[in-house]
């Protein structure tokens, strides 16, 4: 292996003594697949405080746009330490804030104006207000699968998993989920000709927006371009169109949580630029600045609108932040979004050719270097095989290579963008050879049992 290289037990003696510190100090809720103690990153490996070297799959879950520690976002970074690290956007100007404004409204056509925050979920938050505060209406339409994230109003349009929501109620009232076209696990029936996209289309407009949330109380339409944590799903062509004929049609604003799929993930700079659309308001965070927290909504400038006082942030427009968002956009804009369209194209049809050969693989989908493999028990029943997902990811870490899973069973792809065909290749070999393990009778899951049973071997 060129990339992957495991040196120590893992976790190793220095990985096992801070997994014992953070067991006892550090929120339970964060769900850690495997124990990876990270001590430095550089592009796409990591390595961990025994010296391990993994080749990495997640980008710190689709963060990382430009690799870990780009020399250009590490040196914009340092050069805007030395002149000062806060100010608060909220109340005072300063030009790396306004410099970035003008870039990231300058991506559309048309004039576009930029609110900054801290995450995803703020920027999602930050939506709701908007449109709500524009439309002068409450209600929201959302959509199964999807993930905003964790605040209250981001968290009630999420309908990923059951933990993500059990006991937190009540939610924000005035959220309605429809269902979100999947290709490969179709949930409403087609009438002989109809496209899924007209299916869903039309159930949107017939019972949601006619008997469930009245279409003249409706303020917004948040949907994901790609659906993420759900599960990678790219929605059919004419369905996120046709989202915007509703919208047009009934004085709705369309929101477009690019959080995940945003950023040149997808081989262009917003996944839905795959798509004839554009939305009034645009949510950014994770690829947004290399790892550095920030957020932001881009909105059409006639939809924002609202006064001074209405919405602010403390730490929103941070000038590191921005100052590594600029590097991270220019490093997209220039190459790595072009990047991301070649070897996600060489990653998709090296996971379709393991897919002919493996049992349990039982769709490949994504765009760019966004990409899901579900995994199945039976390729004909298409039963789920979260169990083997999990072997695999297990038995991928043993071997040097970090992977995440999300919707129900399948695997995610969001490398940094400056993955290589070289390093997709090795991870691939990883893959093929943790799949024929995983599929052993004897697997078990190693880090699960590691963690049950409060020893590491
Ligand atoms: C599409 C989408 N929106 C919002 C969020 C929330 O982002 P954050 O975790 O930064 O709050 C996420 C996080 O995964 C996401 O994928």
């Amino acid at each position: 292996m060129k990339y992957a290289r495991i040196v120590s037990n893992l976790p190793g003696p220095k990985a096992k003594k801070i997994i014992a510190q953070d067991k006892k100090f550090v929120s339970p809720s964060y769900t850690r697949g495997y124990p990876l103690v990270v001590a430095k990153g550089e592009d796409c490996v990591i390595e961990d405080v025994d010296g391990n070297r993994f080749l990495d799959m997640t980008a710190g879950i689709a963060v990382t746009s430009t690799g870990h520690c780009h020399p250009e976002v590490v040196n914009a970074i340092k050069e805007q330490v030395e002149k000062f690290i806060h100010m608060s956007g909220t109340d005072f100007y300063y030009s790396v804030e306004s410099r970035l404004a003008e870039k990231l409204a300058s991506l559309k056509d048309g004039n576009w104006k930029v609110f900054f925050c801290n995450s995803g979920a703020e920027a999602v938050e930050s939506a709701i207000k908007l449109a709500r505060y524009h439309t002068r209406r409450s209600r929201i339409i959302a959509f199964t699968g999807a993930f905003h994230g964790r605040t209250f109003g981001a968290m009630s349009l999420t309908s990923s998993k059951k933990a993500q929501r059990l006991r937190f109620g009540p939610l924000v009232p005035g959220i309605t989920h429809a269902h979100y076209p999947n290709a490969y696990r179709p949930l409403l029936a087609q009438r002989k000709g109809q496209s899924q996209a007209e299916a869903h289309l039309e159930y949107i407009t017939e019972i949601v927006l006619n008997k469930i949330a009245p279409a003249e109380e409706v303020a917004a339409i948040v949907v994901e371009p790609i659906q993420g944590e759900g599960g990678y799903i790219v929605p059919p062509k004419g369905f996120l169109e046709g989202l915007r004929k509703i919208c047009d049609e009934h004085g709705i604003v369309l929101v477009f949580d690019e959080v995940q799929a945003g950023m040149g993930r997808t081989g262009k700079m917003f996944a839905h630029e795959h798509f004839d659309v554009v939305p009034d308001i645009i949510t950014s965070a994770k690829g947004l600045a290399s790892g550095m927290p920030l957020g932001a909504i881009i909105a059409k400038a006639k939809v924002m609108n609202w006064k001074p006082g209405c919405h602010a942030s403390t730490y929103g427009g941070n000038p590191l932040c921005c100052a590594a968002s600029l590097a991270t956009i220019d490093l997209i804009q220039n190459k790595l979004a072009r990047n991301a369209a070649k070897v996600g194209k060489h990653l998709m049809a090296g996971l379709k050719k393991l897919q002919k050969t493996s049992p349990i693989i039982g769709d490949v989908r994504g765009l760019g270097l966004m990409v899901g493999a579900e995994i199945v028990h039976d390729k004909k029943t298409k039963k789920p095989a979260p169990d083997l997902v999990e072997k695999i990811i297990d038995r991928c870490f043993y071997k040097g290579l970090l992977l995440l899973s999300c919707g129900e069973s399948t695997i995610r792809f969001c490398p940094p963008l400056t993955m290589t065909k070289a390093h997709v290749d090795e991870a691939l070999e990883i893959l093929a050879a943790a799949i024929k393990e995983a599929c052993g009778k004897k697997c078990i899951v190693k880090t699960k049992h590691d963690y049950e049973c409060g020893t590491v071997i």
